[in-house]
């Protein structure tokens, strides 16, 4: 348990912030009171609407986070961040029959991993300075590969790993650093998952992860799949992978 987090009065960078999750929190937190949001995305002109309902809370920003010159940029201009998430995800589905996998993976990691650890180089010292907190938009299938997403899987495996490196290295001057582990969840990510997979509305993952920021729980399960994951994982984690393997198998 790590110390809590008020929302309230907070200034906050959501990478992403254009639609789903990325957008849900963006929402959420300008609805908890949090007095301006750098709200960034890929382009900017898809965050009209929000600067529209917002006004001067809603600051819009260009941010590809494969880009270091935008992202060193966008860390020049966002000096008063308290709470940045890093939501930005990339998913493209593939498997062992497909020419380009390791292209595939190289594009998913490029966004889930080195774009994340992009944004904890440039924004280390200005969240250091402020005390502040980090979220990682991670997923349950970080923790243990779901062979449906292999590459990405892997790569989520990976931003995990930043989640912890960054939670040991930053503790010591005061930043907070929180993992989210969701399952599916309705978005444009998951318009193609098979009808089995039942998904979470992303305005209730914004809630409860802005709930578990504010607890401080250092680990956030912000949907059923996500909690029933989290429980069986800490309690068998080789059985899960058994189950996630169970998933792809083919009868002999
Ligand atoms: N949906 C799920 O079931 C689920 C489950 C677990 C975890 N997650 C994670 O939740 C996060 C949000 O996903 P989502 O479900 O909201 O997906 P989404 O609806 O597909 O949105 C993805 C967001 O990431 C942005 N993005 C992609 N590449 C980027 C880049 N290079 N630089 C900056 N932004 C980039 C997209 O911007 P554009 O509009 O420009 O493409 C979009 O805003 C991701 O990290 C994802 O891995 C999702």
């Amino acid at each position: 348990m790590q110390g809590s987090t008020r929302i309230e009065g907070s200034v906050a960078l959501v990478t992403g912030a254009n639609r789903g999750i990325g957008l849900a929190i963006t929402e959420a937190l300008l609805e908890r009171g949090s007095t301006k949001v750098y709200a960034t995305a890929r382009d900017p002109k898809t965050l009209e609407v929000l600067h529209e309902r917002y006004g001067s809370r809603l600051v819009p920003l260009r941010l590809d986070v494969t880009d270091a010159e935008q992202v060193a940029e966008v860390a020049r201009q966002a000096t008063d961040v308290d709470l940045l998430f890093n939501n930005a995800g990339a998913f493209e589905p593939t498997d062992l029959t497909d020419e380009a996998i390791v292209e595939v993976a190289r594009r998913e990691m490029e966004v889930n991993y080195f774009g994340a650890l992009r944004m904890l180089r440039s924004f280390a010292d200005t969240l250091a300075r402020r005390r502040g907190v980090i979220v990682y938009v991670g997923s349950a299938a970080g923790l243990t590969n779901v062979p449906l997403q292999p590459t990405y899987s892997a790569s989520k495996a990976a931003q995990h790993s930043l989640t912890q490196a960054s939670r040991a290295l930053l503790a010591a001057r005061g930043v907070t650093v929180h993992g989210v582990y969701p399952g599916p969840v309705d978005t444009d990510m998951t318009k193609d998952l098979p009808p089995q997979f039942e998904k979470t509305p992303p305005e209730d993952v914004a809630k409860e992860v802005l709930d578990g920021v504010e607890a401080g729980d250092e680990d956030i399960f912000p949907d059923p799949f996500g909690v029933d994951f989290g429980e069986r994982f800490h309690s068998s984690p080789k059985s899960v992978e058994r189950q996630m393997a169970a998933m792809v198998a083919v009868p002999a």
